[in-house]
């Protein structure tokens, strides 16, 4: 089994060049099954798992989808749908494949998926996807492990309140909307960048979607849309870190003590001292992202004094917290939040990644503890962040990636 080997307390400085978001391009993959009588191609797409998988469900589809990985482009020739079935061991390994089913009931009137399951950190039900497709005028038939949902005459536009800004439904919802007759307006939407990113590509397929970003979002359906083209104590340079993006988590880490710096290209962060705790409360964006929440609680356990990790988002969040106690950090779990003392330092051990985002948490822990520390079921690390390694090396940290 592949590991990363960390040898930690080297002070990182450098620039490094992020790469796409994972949670921007997996919708956008999506939308390509949208695009007829024009191939889509897609520059600055990162290297993952996870597009690895979505690439492979759009051909399972029928669809051609090739990714040139060192290249970081993506080809969909999405002119001829040949199947609108996913099937379970594809939506099992990614439950973001469920993204394909508002694409297919708007371009072929049904779609037949498996159902996604939870995973680690939550039962992550689709209640408001379905609900979605259901206003929308299509029928849902749910049994032996699939969802079906058919809508032979077309989707009609109109109008949708989400009882939670989900992501997930808000994406699945605006691709169905956009080729539904009449107007979809759509209350309460998910607000996160990514969000923006799926209109914006939706648009220049020829979509006519309004207020993404914001608190409704109006989608006046379109007949037809086409394919189309469309992208870390240290002294770090962030190129591409886009600081609208990032608003909680950059004053966060300054409360902490950190030195930001933000500018065009991106985001200068410098720090020389200790951390001071701080306390975070993830919320749907623009709140603190959930996603960052096991990551800022690598940071937490040294920083000085006690800091409070309350997670909104799901309901079981915390499994990076028993792998942080085990190098030594003292975590108090009470409910849905995480009570993390500061400590004077972590001890490197033997830890596993627990989900894609407590894997980067390890990670990090692993360049701050005193001497080694193996991470190991590095798999869901490599679903989310694209050459992790290489960036790190490149601003002077100790891991290596080796298989045994
Ligand atoms: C997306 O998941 C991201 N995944 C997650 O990133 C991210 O943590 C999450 O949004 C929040 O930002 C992708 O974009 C592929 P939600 P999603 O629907 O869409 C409940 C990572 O580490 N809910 O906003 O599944 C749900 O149970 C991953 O990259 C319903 O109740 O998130 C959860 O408690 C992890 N019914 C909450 O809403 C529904 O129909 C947030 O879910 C849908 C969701």
């Amino acid at each position: 089994m592949e590991k990363l080997i960390i040898h930690g307390g080297r002070r990182l400085e450098g620039r490094v060049k992020i790469s796409g978001a994972k949670n921007a391009v997996l919708p956008i993959i999506a939308a390509t099954l949208l695009g007829q009588d024009t191939v889509s191609l897609l520059d600055e797409v990162p290297a993952l798992e996870d597009v690895t998988t979505i690439t492979e469900v759009l051909n399972r589809l029928g669809v051609e989808a090739a990714f040139d990985a060192e290249k970081h482009q993506l080809r969909v020739d999405a002119r001829r749908i040949g199947s609108c079935e996913a099937p379970y061991d594809l939506v099992r390994k990614m439950r973001a494949s469920f993204l394909i089913m508002g694409p297919l009931l708007a371009r072929c009137g049904k779609a037949k998926i498996s159902l996604p399951g939870g995973c680690a950190i939550g039962t992550r039900p689709i209640d408001l996807h379905l609900k979605g497709f259901e206003a929308l005028g299509a029928k849902i038939e749910i049994g032996h492990g699939f969802i079906e949902a058919s809508a032979p005459e077309g989707l009609k536009g109109t109008r949708i309140y989400l009882d939670f800004p989900s992501v997930g439904a808000t994406e699945n919802i605006l691709m169905a909307a956009s080729m539904a007759e009449g107007q979809t307006i759509l209350e309460n939407p998910a607000q996160e960048p990514e969000i923006v990113d799926l209109a914006n590509y939706l648009n220049v397929m020829g979509a006519k979607i309004r207020g993404a970003g914001t608190n409704v979002i109006k989608i006046d359906g379109a007949p037809k849309l086409v394919g189309a083209a469309a992208m870390t104590q240290g002294d770090i340079y962030v190129e591409n870190a886009i600081s609208e993006h990032l608003k909680p988590v950059i004053a966060k880490l300054k409360e902490a003590g950190v030195t930001i710096e933000e500018d065009v290209d991106g985001i200068r962060v410098r720090c020389d001292k200790k951390t001071k705790a701080v306390d975070i409360k993830t919320m749907p964006y623009p709140g603190f992202p959930t996603d960052m929440q096991a990551q800022f609680m690598a940071m937490l356990t040294i920083s000085e004094g006690t800091g409070c990790v309350t997670e909104t988002v799901f309901e079981n969040r915390f499994m990076h917290v028993d792998e942080l106690k085990r190098m030594g950090a003292n975590i108090r779990i009470d409910g849905r939040t995480s009570v993390v003392e500061g400590v004077d330092k972590l001890t490197g051990c033997q830890v596993k990644a627990t989900d894609l985002r407590a894997g980067a948490a390890m990670v990090l822990a692993g360049l701050v503890a005193e001497g080694e520390t193996q991470v190991g079921y590095i798999h869901h690390i490599d679903r989310g962040y694209d050459d992790l390694v290489g960036k790190l090396v490149g601003l002077g940290a100790d891991i290596q990636r080796v298989d045994r």
